[in-house]
C-alpha cells in the first residue's frame, strides 16, 4: 500500500525541480536579452522616452513576442524592424521579451 504513494512523491518533487529549473531559465532568459538589447538601444532609447522611435520597455512579454512576429510574418513591413528580427531566432526574440518586460514601463507609473 505504502508503494502508491511513491509515484506521487517523486511527482511533487520533480515538479518542484522544474519550478526551480524555470527559475533559473527566466533568468538567463534576462540575461542573454539584456545582451541582445544592445542592438536595439541604439534606436529604442533604454529610458522608456520616444524620440520618433516607440519605447518598448515594459512591454509584456506576450505583446512584445507577437509584435515582434508580425514583422517576420509581413503583417507590419517596417523595413528596419523586418531586417532586425531577421536576424533574430525565437530563442534570442524570446530572451529579449523576458529582458524588456523586467524593466519598468514609464508610462504606467
Ligand atoms: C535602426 C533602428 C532600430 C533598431 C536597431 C531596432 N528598432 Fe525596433 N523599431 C524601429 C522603428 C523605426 C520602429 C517603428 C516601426 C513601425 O512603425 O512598425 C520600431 C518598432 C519596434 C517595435 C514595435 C513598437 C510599437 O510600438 O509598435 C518593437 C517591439 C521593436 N521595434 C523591437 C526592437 C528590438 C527588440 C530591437 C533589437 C533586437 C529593435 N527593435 C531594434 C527602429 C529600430
Amino acid at each position: 500500500m505504502r508503494d502508491c504513494f511513491a509515484p506521487l512523491t517523486l511527482a511533487v518533487g520533480l515538479g518542484a525541480l522544474c519550478v526551480a529549473a524555470a527559475a533559473d531559465d527566466d533568468a538567463k532568459a534576462r540575461s542573454y536579452g539584456r545582451h541582445l538589447a544592445q542592438e536595439c538601444t541604439g534606436c529604442h532609447r533604454i529610458d522608456g522616452a520616444d524620440n520618433g522611435i516607440p519605447s518598448i520597455i515594459g512591454w509584456g512579454a506576450d505583446r512584445f513576442t507577437k509584435t515582434l512576429e508580425f514583422y517576420r510574418t509581413g503583417e507590419r513591413t517596417n523595413p528596419v524592424m523586418v531586417s532586425v528580427v531577421k536576424s533574430l531566432d525565437d530563442t534570442q526574440i524570446r530572451a529579449l521579451a523576458a529582458y524588456y518586460a523586467s524593466l519598468p514601463n514609464p508610462q504606467k507609473k
